[in-house]
């Protein structure tokens, strides 16, 4: 499974990408807003220039037109923007537009398996769901990524990718591997707390103690 950062902010996208890990980068409206006064396109255009994989644009149109209409200017940008649109009938649309222009979408907001169905069905290149949130009303979002994992791997013809989003903290990030997700988005801070164990640092201590204390 690939792991994604799910940020709009330079800094932590140049130390995660300094780890070797990422593969990718997702950015929402609210993430983009979270940096003041930064221009969109200079946002995604400096992030592509970190990381060497996809970067996902957020369109903000509610309709199809809209969307295909930023879309087609986000890929302009870099080749490996990726345009955003919202799970709902318009979204399909644009999803299905840009498709036949060969620009990559990632379905996003996706809470049941039927949305990322059609969403596939529709040409999507990831879907987007947001295991967090679903966690949040009580039900379990994992079993989200288990079905639509499922579904996908039914019908050879979807080659949709199953991206995890709304990851809160470390086990989502192993459950979603072991659920059959291609990727997880993580916050930055998820992405260090995985790193981090007392017995990591105790070692090191120990081991430092030692060398420091050897004859
Ligand atoms: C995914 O692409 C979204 O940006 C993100 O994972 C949303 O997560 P949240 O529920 O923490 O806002």
């Amino acid at each position: 499974m690939q792991i994604y950062l799910d940020t709009a902010n330079i800094s932590e996208i140049r130390e995660a990408a300094s780890w070797g890990i990422l593969s990718g980068v997702t950015t929402n409206p609210t993430l983009v807003a979270r940096e003041k006064g930064a221009d969109f396109k200079s946002v995604i255009s400096e992030i592509a220039e970190l990381v060497d994989g996809p970067i996902s644009a957020e369109a903000v149109s509610l309709d199809g037109e809209g969307m295909v209409k930023e879309g087609l200017e986000f890929a302009t940008w870099h080749p490996n923007v990726i345009v955003k649109v919202p799970s709902t009938t318009e979204g399909l649309k644009a999803v299905y537009q840009l498709a036949r222009k060969g620009i990559r979408t990632n379905v996003t907001l996706i809470f049941n398996a039927s949305q990322a169905l059609l969403a596939a069905r529709a040409g999507a290149f990831i879907v987007s769901p947001f295991v967090g949130r679903v966690d949040d009303t009580g039900v379990d979002g994992m079993q989200l990524i288990r079905e639509i994992s499922q579904i996908y791997k039914s019908d050879s013809e979807i080659t949709t990718k199953i991206i995890s989003a709304s990851i809160r903290h470390p086990r989502h990030i192993i459950d979603s591997a072991l659920a059959g997700a291609d990727i997880a988005t993580c916050p930055f801070k998820v992405l260090q707390m995985s790193m981090r164990h007392p017995l990591t640092d105790r070692g090191i201590e120990q081991f430092l103690a030692d060398w420091k204390a050897r004859a």
